[in-house]
């Protein structure tokens, strides 16, 4: 008995070979810092939403909706609504918040469905982003850099330009200048003794020193820390531990890495490339303002162009940066617009993704609270041929693969083995009170 004790523990069961910028060692004082200020609705411009609304710990780092539902809506999670009267949400977000697992590892080159942030050695800051040259230089990883984004989004956090002054410099675009939106939110932060006394704590600034980029700093070491996957049974059968896999997940990982072709685009540690694929994914909600489908009249797109409304270039048109899959039987709904509710819907899209396309149904998904709205406005492109059309034609990056259900269940047991069970209970993320003193609720 003593010799198998001693065994159990020089074999570990999991070991992870995954790398993450904080080098494992997270400092606590800034997790800590940045767990407040991502439940803080002092960062939004109405004082009415938080980083955690659309990436709640209690549905599992996003908002269990296909499409957010912004600021100026009420509730939390599948049950929030968009409101009413004149604090009603003006617009409706148009991608699906994705989740926040395992961002801090060090093969995420890439963020946003469209990857619009990346590192790129010719900006001062070291990143492009929509900031352009007014990113701040001192961020300390992709992920800060992303924190940066959401407080300038009208409809996610700023609000309508003459509600307040932080959506007022939105609306112009100031980000960066005096009396833009990221100092308007540091002068808010250093007003409060709380937040001075842990800025000061964590890195020994005064309050005149605190910036926004500090806070994005402090955020992104949450988001790393508390949100890391990596001790799932996928980590333990890497470390030879096969037990922990049953038949069929052996199976479906063996389908995964093989016939089914999976792992040419979902590789490595967070299964991702990184890079961009068009497999025809429907697209439901009122898109980026992209292309045709103006039905308002007012010059506006209902499409969503993917990596080629960034980029331009013909390749990228309608292709998505292919999504992390670590946790991902926690995290439906599925899709940059998530069309998909659950998994083996997801993973039979890909099997013929022109097929699926066509025979998306947008009209009869499940019914959720967020998707009260869709007949309204949301199924504009799926309604349309054309536009229907134009992706399918540009899906050009998969091959029809050819699988039983049998084969279909194995793959989607497989994927259940990429769930860390230290992320299936994260109310502890959840801190019980902010410094602003706001509510944590809705
Ligand atoms: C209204 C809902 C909403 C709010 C509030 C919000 N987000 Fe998001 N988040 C989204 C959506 C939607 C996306 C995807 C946007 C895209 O790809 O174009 C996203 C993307 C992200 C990503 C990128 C994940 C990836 O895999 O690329 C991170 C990280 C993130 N948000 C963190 C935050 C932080 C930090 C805050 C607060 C400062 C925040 N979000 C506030 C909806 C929201
Ligand atoms: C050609 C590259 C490619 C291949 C091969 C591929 N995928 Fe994907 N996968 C993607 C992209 C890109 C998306 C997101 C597309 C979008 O949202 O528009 C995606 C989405 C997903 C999602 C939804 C994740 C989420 O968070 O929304 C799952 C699950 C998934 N793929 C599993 C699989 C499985 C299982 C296979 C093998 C049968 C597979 N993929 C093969 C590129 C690929």
């Amino acid at each position: 008995m003593k010799k198998l004790a001693f065994l159990a523990l020089a074999l570990p069961l999991t070991a992870t070979a995954v790398e993450f910028v904080d080098n494992s060692t997270p400092d606590i004082a800034k997790v800590e810092l940045g767990k407040l200020l991502f439940h803080d609705k002092i960062l939004s411009g109405n004082k009415n939403i938080s980083c955690a609304t659309c990436h709640h710990a209690l549905a599992d780092t996003g908002d269990g909706l296909s499409l957010p539902i912004g600021e100026g809506g009420v509730g939390l999670g599948v049950t929030r609504d968009t409101g009413t009267g004149a604090d009603a949400v003006h617009e409706r977000v148009p991608r699906n918040a994705p989740p926040v697992f395992m961002l801090g590892s060090t093969e995420v080159t890439r963020i946003f469905h469209d990857g619009r942030i990346e590192g790129d050695p010719t900006y001062p800051s070291g990143f492009k982003s929509p900031a352009g040259g007014d990113l701040p230089n001192n961020l300390e990883n992709i992920v800060a850099v992303q924190a940066m984004f959401p407080v300038t989004s009208s409809a996610e956090m700023a609000g309508q330009s003459g509600e307040n002054p932080v959506a007022d410099a939105t609306s112009v675009g100031n980000l960066a200048g005096p009396g833009g939106v990221w100092e308007l939110l540091a002068d808010r932060l250093r007003a409060i003794p709380e937040y001075e006394a842990r800025f000061n704590a964590v890195f020994g600034i005064s309050a005149a020193d605190i910036t926004y980029a500090h806070a994005a700093n402090a955020i992104a070491a949450f988001e790393i820390d508390a949100w890391r996957a990596d001790n799932s049974p996928w980590d333990a059968y890497k470390a030879g531990n096969y037990q922990a896999f049953s038949k069929d997940e052996q199976k479906g990982k063996k389908l995964f890495f093989g016939k089914a072709g999976c792992s040419e685009c979902h590789s490595g540690e967070i299964f991702s490339d990184m890079e961009f694929h068009a497999i025809a994914m429907p697209q439901i909600g009122p898109g980026k303002g992209h292309g045709i489908g103006d039905i308002d009249g007012n010059g506006v797109g209902r499409e969503d162009f993917g990596r080629g409304g960034e980029t331009g270039v013909q390749n990228d048109m309608y292709a998505f940066r292919t999504p992390i899959l670590r946790n991902v039987a926690l995290t439906a709904p599925y899709g940059h617009a998530g069309a998909y509710d659950t998994l083996e819907e997801v993973v039979r899209h890909h099997l013929d993704p022109v097929a699926s396309l066509w025979a998306y149904d947008c009209h009869s998904q499940p019914v959720m609270p967020s998707r009260a709205d869709l007949d309204a406005i949301d199924c504009v492109v799926m309604d349309s041929s054309e536009l229907v059309q134009k992706i399918a034609d540009a899906a050009s990056d998969y091959e029809p693969v050819s699988l039983s259900d049998k084969q279909v269940d194995q793959l989607v047991a497989f994927l259940h083995t990429l769930t860390d069970k230290g992320n299936i209970d994260l109310r502890s993320d959840v801190p019980r009170s902010v410094p602003s003193g706001l509510t944590l609720a809705e």
